[in-house]
């Protein structure tokens, strides 16, 4: 439609249709045999609020949606049509690693690719936007969303947050297998004080826009159609009703004109935040601050209209939201083709095709990271006796959480494809224990549970496994946590392995030394014990639908790992939040077993993470030489001025492998305190045996900004040290100097 047909259309609905616009429910609420539990039967939708709902969230399916899509429109007076969106975190069907697996490719355009694929399932399948990516900055474990976001860093977490809206969206949403980004949570919603679920966020002004909102940027820069507020509070003011937040700050400074949602249920949250006595105050908060969409509850449709006719609210508020959601529609090209990509036949062609199950096993390929191997890896692919066993040896779930597509018939456990693919050896497999106990508190989704065994069971299972282990010439362990242990709703006191799984390392070391564990997880874990007792320790996080098989090759030499972690791995923790990019301190510690007591140190526990940001192993040895930069001194006056600098690195292996070639750089004095490095660049190459490539990174001024001591983005002159290395430890300095003249 052309503009001046929406504006024309806007001005000829009646107040209860525009309110409708801004209503989201869930798909149930369209499913004739749908049953409504929970929140569903709880919010209290009239039929007539239905009949004017404007968008609809969390279905799929082609027949289905374009059922719904009639009967909405059927409903609706000027039969404007709904928008269908939905969590499509890591792919649809053909499910990808999770995102902070995906963090570890130093991979944006496998990401790109993934999303994009990701899209078209999404699209034929009736839906029309994505609530991801997730560009959250989280540097907390304990935080079970740590797994949607992409990592610790803010630099990297933008570069995916730009991929994946790319991905996503293409250049035009309304082109075929595309579906519009909601970049979620806004804002800073990563940073729960102590990692606790939907706990407030304490930070400075400064740290929220020097680190954890330029992902969200990002993620508009990029075009991003909509964003979704966050459930916390911010300031102490939720970020539904954060006005300053959403108008001021995303709207005005970041530019984003599309439109805003809710969270589920956050705008009636407000009443539970204290901020807003009833429906009314809420809706007439969050109206205010910028909300468009409310998702499943209806202060909105209840409250609304008589806050506009006492006054108490702006009518020009409601017209604009709901200019916004038409705009949208008309974006995706909904009022010309209101089923969009929906396609019974499309579904059949392009769900877990080919080429998607090809993509995703790259993917969760370059995502697994090598955290220790003492020669063990790779395997014998003949001539040994190899135990596989743990929860994870015969399970084929590798998907991870908010991979609500999923099916486990698509995907395959490494005890079914092993044998097959690498025949000459010998094999036992033994599950031996449960990934969590019964009785776990996996907060009523119990029914989900993978709980193989009762008690009985499980201590026999043990023994077979021992057993197995005892006759074995090595022991794959396959370990980690259950899906649902991350995720939404899933914080954590302690980030260790279920203790059942942790007696099973002990048992099985009692008996065989020759282990190499292989962890399915979605947080950064206390790895202490896995690394003591293993030879080799491959992180595979929850890698996907083809996850078994990347993972089968890594163990066979046939992939060799590249994946470098974008989170760091804490010590314990005690020591989290731990991240790369920390401060000097005004008493720095010194280096290991300096006697100082008066420094920044504990008392029981070192200050370094057991593996830092951007570590990881690979069966190739690479060197760094010939480092140099093309000059000492940048001049910031000059846009045009840059710094080259280069280095040399070196496949000194028989064993082709990719390194990726990390450049940090230290700004050493400013007006306020500035980290110790930050990750400014990356490089991930390609070296057969014996090759060398030199790697140049161009240095500019731009890269150099930050918020200085009036909160002004711009850089300083002084001094700054670049390190370019294999990870976040690198301590090989080139110094230049910044100088405005
Ligand atoms: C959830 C999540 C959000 C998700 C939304 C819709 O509570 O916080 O990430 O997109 O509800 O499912």
């Amino acid at each position: 439609m052309e503009k001046k047909e929406i504006v024309q259309l806007l001005d000829d609905m009646s107040m209860e249709e525009k309110i409708g616009q801004l209503l989201q429910l869930t798909g149930s609420y369209f499913m004739d045999d749908a049953v409504l539990t929970g929140p569903e039967a709880e919010i209290g939708v009239t039929d007539q609020e239905i009949a004017l709902c404007g968008s609809v969230l969390s279905i799929h399916g082609a027949s289905d949606l374009m059922k719904i899509q009639d009967k909405i429109m059927k409903s609706q007076p000027h039969h404007i049509p709904a928008l269908f969106m939905l969590d499509v975190i890591h792919g649809f069907r053909t499910v990808f690693p999770v995102p902070i697996a995906q963090g570890c490719t130093f991979n944006p355009e496998l990401v790109k690719e993934g999303a994009s694929i990701s899209a078209k399932e999404t699209a034929v399948s009736g839906v029309h936007i994505t609530f991801s990516p997730m560009s959250d900055l989280c540097r907390d474990a304990r935080w079970g969303r740590v797994m949607e976001g992409t990592g610790e860093d803010k630099y990297l977490n933008g570069i995916y947050t730009k991929a994946m809206v790319e991905g996503y969206q293409g250049d035009d949403i309304k082109k075929p297998y595309k579906v519009g980004a909601c970049v979620k949570h806004f804002a800073a919603y990563g940073l729960p004080e102590a990692g606790r679920e939907y706990n407030a966020v304490e930070v400075s002004n400064r740290t929220l826009f020097e680190d954890y909102l330029p992902a969200y940027e990002e993620g508009v820069k990029a075009g991003a159609v909509s964003v979704m507020t966050s459930f916390n509070t911010l300031d102490r003011i939720p970020s539904t009703a954060n006005c300053k937040l959403m108008r001021d700050v995303l709207r005005n400074k970041m530019g984003f004109d599309g439109v805003l949602i809710s969270d589920y249920g956050a705008v009636m949250e407000l009443v539970n935040h204290g901020i807003a006595e009833d429906a009314k105050e809420a809706a007439k908060l969050a109206i205010k601050a910028g909300v468009d969409i409310e998702m499943m509850s209806r202060s909105y449709v209840s409250e609304l209209k008589g806050l506009i006719e006492q006054g108490e609210v702006d009518q020009k508020l409601l017209d604009e939201a709901v200019m916004r959601v038409l705009i949208l529609k008309n974006k995706l090209g909904l009022f010309e083709k209101p089923y969009k990509d929906a396609s019974v036949e499309g579904e059949k062609e392009v769900i877990l095709c080919k080429e998607h199950r090809e993509a995703a096993r790259k993917c969760a390929e370059e995502s697994l990271v090598l955290l220790e191997n003492d020669g063990i890896l790779p395997l014998h692919t003949q001539g040994q006796h190899i135990a596989f066993i743990g929860p994870y040896a015969d399970n084929k779930e590798l998907f991870g959480a908010w991979a609500l597509m999923a099916d486990g018939n698509d995907a395959n456990a490494l005890s079914e494809i092993v044998p097959a693919l690498y025949p000459n050896n010998g094999y036992t497999f033994e599950h031996a224990c449960n990934i969590v106990p019964k009785d776990s508190l996996l907060s009523g989704l119990a029914s989900t549970l993978e709980t193989k065994y009762n008690d009985q069971e499980e201590a026999l299972a043990m023994d077979r496994a021992v057993e197995k282990a005892a006759a074995a010439d090595v022991v794959v362990l396959m370990l980690g946590e259950h899906r649902l242990q991350t995720g939404e709703a899933a914080a954590v006191g302690d980030i260790i392995l279920p203790k059942k799984q942790l007696e099973l390392l002990d048992k099985i070391a009692r008996v065989n030394q020759n282990i190499v564990t292989v962890l399915f997880n979605g947080r950064p874990l206390d790895l202490r014990e896995i690394k003591e007792k293993s030879k080799a320790v491959l992180e595979a996080w929850f890698p996907g639908t083809e996850g078994a098989y990347a993972v089968m090759d890594a163990l066979f030499g046939k992939v060799n790992p590249s994946g470098r972690l974008s989170m760091s791995f804490p010590y314990s923790v005690g020591q989290v939040p731990v991240h790369y990019d920390e401060f000097a301190t005004g008493r720095p510690k010194g280096e290991e077993g300096e006697q100082n007591k008066f420094c920044s140190r504990y008392e029981d526990i070192p200050n370094a993470p057991l593996y830092p940001f951007g570590y990881g192993l690979s069966y190739s040895e690479f060197s760094y030489s010939d480092r140099c930069l093309s000059k000492q001194k940048l001049n910031g006056s000059k846009n045009e001025d840059t710094i080259e600098a280069r280095v040399t690195v070196t496949n000194q292996s028989e064993v082709p492998g990719m390194e990726v070639v990390q450049l940090y750089i230290q700004d050493v004095k400013g007006s306020v305190v500035r980290p110790k490095r930050e990750l400014k660049g990356f490089k991930k190459i390609f070296l057969k045996p014996q090759e060398s490539k030199t790697i140049i990174f161009t240095i500019t001024e731009k890269m150099l900004r930050f918020y200085d001591i009036d909160m002004e983005f711009k850089s300083e002159p002084g001094e700054f040290r670049i390190y370019i290395g294999h990870d976040s430890l690198e301590t090989h300095a080139m110094a230049f100097h910044l100088v405005k003249e």
